[in-house]
């Protein structure tokens, strides 16, 4: 008598799991939990009325079966509600909704795409990424760096000074922050300064007041000419690929000895001559040498113990030369119609 009751069971399972499932609506759903488990004609509740008649030992194993079949049922009734109710009540997704149009994505400012490479280039070789003040002191900016009041480089960095301030300016570049950091850390020391810098300048499509650097420098023992030339060559072949080279002429700038002008091979033409080059196959990108002994004594370090190397590379002109930009006021001036290109 048992098998045959649970044997039911089974296919009263069965047969709710499949009809559950299959329920079309809210409306269904309840139909399934009337049939099934309604106390007047429920299909399982008939079989729980008939326990009663079965032997004690029968009314046992069935009875706990029953109850587990009734569960399930139970379960799986109160399931589907919960997904019919989703469907309708509140935090519903209103499928008739009318699509908003796709939201507008920014990009990175071009610049900001060039300094973000090249900080990962250089982090990755072992360099500090630090950050400096725009509005930068007298000595940091020039005293420092060997570029006394009388000097004529300040005439050829020709900034905006700060009214009742007169030791305070506008940065004129990056490099700058070498002896700021090297009192903040001592040596050794390798980091990279990006940064916003000032000029008092006419401007016009080479010329721009507001433009961007990107200052390097190591200081240590033994740090030679030939650590400078290997670091930005592989600095260039990661920004133009492996076939750049890097070619050093003497320049003179205050703050290093020797000074250097550093060229790569054209972009454009890859050395042959062109116009972009003015026929000499070669595009000069940053200014770089050997850290002035003076230098590093304003950061209060010993020129026979330590010596370093440091360059400068011009963010803008980087970023000109690889989207091809022909105007450099176009960087700062907001045109959406340039910067969405
Ligand atoms: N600060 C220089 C400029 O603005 C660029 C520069 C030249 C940086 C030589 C350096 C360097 O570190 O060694 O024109």
């Amino acid at each position: 008598m048992s098998a045959v009751v649970l044997a039911q069971l089974d296919a009263i399972l069965a047969r709710a799991t499949d009809l559950i499932s299959k329920a079309p609506d809210a409306e269904g759903v309840e139909q399934c939990d009337i049939g099934l488990l309604g106390r007047k004609n429920g299909e399982l509740t008939a079989i729980l009325k008939t326990l009663s008649s079965l032997d004690e030992e029968s009314r046992k194993t069935v009875g706990a079966r029953a109850n587990q079949v009734k569960n399930e049922i139970e379960v799986m009734i109160n399931a589907r509600r919960r997904e019919f109710a989703a469907l309708t009540g509140a935090g519903a997704i209103d499928i008739s909704e009318p699509v908003l149009p796709r939201p507008e994505y920014g990009a990175l400012h071009p610049i900001t795409e060039v300094r973000q490479n090249l900080e990962t280039f250089f982090r990755g070789k072992g360099f500090l990424v630090l950050d400096g003040p725009e509005l930068e002191s007298e000595f940091y900016n020039f005293e420092a760096l060997n570029i006394p009041a009388d000097h004529p480089a300040r005439d050829m960095q020709d900034t905006f000074y700060i009214k009742d301030h007169p030791t305070l300016l506008m940065r004129t570049h990056t490099s700058g922050m070498q002896v700021r950091a090297l009192q903040m850390y001592g040596a050794p020391l390798a980091a990279v300064v990006p940064g916003r810098c000032f000029r008092n300048e006419a401007t016009d499509v080479r010329h721009e007041h507001t433009f961007y650097q990107f200052e390097g420098f190591v200081v240590g023992e033994n740090v030679t000419l030939a650590h400078l030339k290997g670091t930005l060559e592989a600095a260039a072949q990661h920004l133009y690929g492996p076939q750049t080279h890097v070619r050093l002429r003497p320049k003179f700038y205050p703050f290093v000895e020797p000074g250097m002008n550093g060229e790569v091979t054209c972009v454009i033409c890859a050395g042959q001559g062109c116009k972009l080059c003015k026929g000499t196959g070669w595009l000069e990108i940053f200014g770089c040498g050997m850290i002035h002994p003076e230098v590093l004594k304003a950061a209060k370090l010993d020129p026979k113990k330590v010596s370093g190397f440091a360059f400068g590379l011009g963010l803008t002109r980087i970023a000109m030369l690889k989207y091809g930009v022909g105007d450099v006021r176009e960087f700062n001036a907001g045109d959406l119609n340039f910067l969405q290109q």
